[in-house]
């Protein structure tokens, strides 16, 4: 980035220069052609160094057709993940399938020398987060998970605030976030079947939550977890002709529309957590972070995708005054936080860097998920035990 004076330093927020270098073109395969890897595509297709040289998708032809939309030329397709790995020279692939599938797809692609860009959720279960990792640890090559709002320089205003040590201790959080009628069935039921998603709104927009408050707070391990998750909505036939969907939806709906949970974090913070697709209330409540010097509120959306609702408060004390200090909201990067996303997964990758969104992290992320799961299912807390590697 250019030099700036003081006087443009805030002016110069958001514009991200980068030299790309040209030595070498990354060789990247495109694994499951459905909604999210338009993204990777588009993305991808701005970058000089970066060809899309492969797809694979398991429905015959979709990833043929999905590439002709894209116009580009010279691609190969393939039946699957394996299949595309086996046969092509590949320095890293964007797995971009449902989320049952990331676990499998991300330890073969690891274990055959490819770098990896594996879309959020990490996975589902902590034991598929903990296969996964061992098999990135093996293999010495870049595993980033694709969780792009952290790059939004508001998310990174909380954690800035949080480390500059304005609000003292942080003993208690709240997040979460939700939508009023929110279940995502816009090209069929990946997302609500437990064949394909295993997670519901957890592993959809739960984990944005989570990775905003923990990322913040330098991910400490969750120690316990106490876990609750509902289908109410997911199960009625209404909810789904009341949206013009098919009632029949309500039959294969077998993931979570609701969760909650109360985690007790390394550091003895307390994590208060909900999610949800669907409900009667406009917003299950704001993001509070809590300080024995101060408190920090992150409003929340009505439609929560990982983006902050408006100015985030501090409340302090000034003086011995109770006050309260509004953080401006910040410009994202012109390229868009997609792109910064793919673009610092293809920089590690090529440079054998740390990945920007590290499996270290985002396993604690996972842990609680499937602490959630695993709590629920016999109805008391758990303890995360997470194996050294
Ligand atoms: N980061 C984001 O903003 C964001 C947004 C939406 C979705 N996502 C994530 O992206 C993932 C995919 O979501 P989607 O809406 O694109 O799903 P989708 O169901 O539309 O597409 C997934 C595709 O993967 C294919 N597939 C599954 N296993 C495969 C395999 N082994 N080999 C080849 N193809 C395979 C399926 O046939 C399907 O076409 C989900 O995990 C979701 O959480 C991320």
């Amino acid at each position: 980035m250019a030099e700036v004076n003081g006087l443009d330093a805030f002016k110069a927020r958001g514009t991200q220069e980068e030299a790309i270098d040209m030595s070498k073109k990354m060789r990247v395969g495109i694994i499951g052609t459905g909604w999210i890897a338009e993204c990777h595509v588009e993305e991808y297709m701005k970058m000089p160094d970066v060809e899309i040289v492969a797809a694979a998708d398991l429905i015959p032809g979709k990833a043929e057709a999905f590439m002709e939309k894209f116009g580009l030329e010279g691609v190969h397709f393939y039946p699957n993940d394996q299949a595309m790995i086996d046969a092509e020279e590949l320095d890293a692939v964007s797995i971009c399938t449902y989320n049952r599938q990331h676990a499998p797809c991300a330890i073969y692609a690891l274990k055959h020398g490819v770098n990896v860009m594996l879309e959020k959720p990490m996975c589902v279960t902590l034991e598929e987060a903990i296969e996964i990792c061992k098999a990135e640890k093996e293999s010495g090559k870049v595993l980033s998970i694709g969780f792009q709002p952290r790059l939004d320089p508001n998310m990174q205003m909380i954690k800035k605030i949080i480390e500059s040590g304005e609000l003292g201790q942080i003993y208690y959080i709240q997040t979460g976030g939700g939508r009023r009628k929110g279940i995502p069935t816009p090209f069929g039921t990946t997302f609500i079947e437990d064949k394909t998603a295993g997670l519901g709104a957890l592993g959809d927009i739960g984990c944005y939550s989570l990775d905003m408050v923990l990322n913040a707070i330098g991910y400490p391990k969750p120690i316990t977890v106490t876990g609750y998750r509902s289908d109410f909505f997911g199960k009625n036939p209404a909810y789904f002709t009341s949206q013009g969907k098919p009632a029949e939806y309500a039959d294969l709906f077998s993931v979570d529309d609701f969760a909650a949970a109360f985690v007790r974090l390394d550091g003895g913070i307390i994590l208060d957590f909900r999610i949800a697709w669907a409900m009667h209330l406009d917003t299950p409540g704001d993001t509070i972070f809590m300080g024995t010097k101060g408190s920090l509120r992150v409003p929340s959306t009505e439609c929560w995708n990982g983006s902050i609702g408006g100015p985030m408060k501090i409340y302090h004390e000034v003086a011995g005054e109770s006050v309260e200090t509004e953080i401006p909201m910040l410009t994202p990067p012109a390229e868009g936080l997609f792109y910064h996303k793919l673009r610092s997964f293809i920089n590690a990758a090529k440079s054998g860097g740390k990945a920007p969104v590290p499996s270290s992290q985002i396993i604690y992320n996972q842990a609680i998920l499937d602490g959630i799961l695993k709590s629920n299912a016999i109805g008391r807390e758990v303890e995360i035990e997470i194996p050294e590697m």
